[in-house]
């Protein structure tokens, strides 16, 4: 299986049913704009497929009404997602100009638009899920949608990105600190896309414990490889500001460990992933199994 052509046809998919969700009519212009602008950046939207990958991979694609369920699920996570990126570029927080190959959402609207454009689209994902849920009154639909909030919220992203301020102040070099940060502000988000794709797939209690200890190691390496790339990758293909974890004193792999080691932890974790995988799901993880290499060997 080509993960990046399946991919391909999942980000068409959502990010139509994310533009019908977020057409916002009774919004002030100015804040529906800030909204949208970075809604319609794009991205990788890595979460919502990875909702639809595992619904699929699950054997959910045989009911529609499910599919739509999943489909509902991606477009709220894809929402808080790009509310975090709005939030994270701040002055006030990471400072950076440049996100999804444009002017950060405060360059164009200001900081004060910018925070609301953030609040306002985390009030949306819940506000769109819940229309739906009452539609589907699916009560796995509201389990996926409590993971959500959790592995958004106080205790999840958040949490991660508070701690991620703290240690760039405090200059902090600690392991235990840095795999704490990258598991709450990185891995819970990709955490809560696999558990939403399972639970609406009806997954059982077994595959929902492997899949998150599969989703944690994919979020660890999806946070490794954002360390590396910002130490040498190419910011028109990452387009955003790069080289600025180094100047601020981010706690990140690359700080703690160099290039070399990190890679090398990059590759071990990989293989973790790879191993959970195969004794867990021998017949049917494709996908899962693709995206790891995706996630290892990504330019973007
Ligand atoms: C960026 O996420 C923030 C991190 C968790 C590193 P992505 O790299 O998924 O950003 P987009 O959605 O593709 O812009
Ligand atoms: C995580 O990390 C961002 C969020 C949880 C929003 P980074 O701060 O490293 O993400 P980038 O590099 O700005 O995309
Ligand atoms: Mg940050
Ligand atoms: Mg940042
Ligand atoms: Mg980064």
């Amino acid at each position: 299986m080509d993960v990046k052509e399946v991919n391909k046809i999942y980000l068409a998919e959502v990010t139509a049913a994310l533009l019908r969700a977020a057409e916002f009519p009774d919004v002030p212009e100015l804040l529906r704009n800030a909204m949208r602008y970075s809604l319609e950046a794009g991205g990788k939207r890595l979460r919502p497929c990875l909702v639809l990958g595992v619904f699929d991979m699950l054997g959910g694609e045989s009911e529609k009404e499910k599919r739509e369920q999943a489909l509902s699920l991606a477009c709220g996570l894809e929402m808080i997602h790009t509310y975090s990126l709005i939030h994270d570029d701040l002055p006030c927080v990471d400072n950076d100009d440049m996100r999804r190959g444009k002017p950060s959402n405060h360059k164009v609207f200001g900081e004060g638009q910018a925070v609301f454009a953030g609040d306002a689209l985390l009030t949306c994902a819940f506000e769109r899920m819940l229309e739906n849920g009452l539609r589907y009154n699916n009560k796995d639909y509201y389990r996926a949608m409590l993971e959500i909030a959790k592995r958004a919220g106080a205790s999840g992203m958040v949490a991660g990105q508070s701690l991620d301020l703290i240690a760039e102040a405090e200059k902090t070099m600690d392991e235990a600190m840095l795999f704490r940060i990258h598991r709450r502000k990185t891995a819970d988000m990709l955490t809560a896309a696999i558990l939403a794709g399972a639970y609406i797939a009806g997954a059982s209690g077994v595959q929902l414990s492997a899949l998150e200890r599969y989703a944690d190691k994919l979020g660890l390496l999806f946070q490794i490889t954002d360390d590396i790339l910002d130490a040498e990758g190419d910011a028109l293909l990452m387009g955003k500001t790069l080289g600025k974890d180094e100047k601020s004193n981010k706690l990140t792999f690359v700080s703690l460990y160099g290039l070399d080691e990190a890679k090398e932890t990059a590759e071990q974790i990989a293989v973790e992933a790879d191993a959970l995988l195969a004794s867990n799901f021998p017949e049917n993880a494709d996908y899962l199994r693709g995206m790891i290499d995706y996630i290892k060997d990504r330019k973007n």
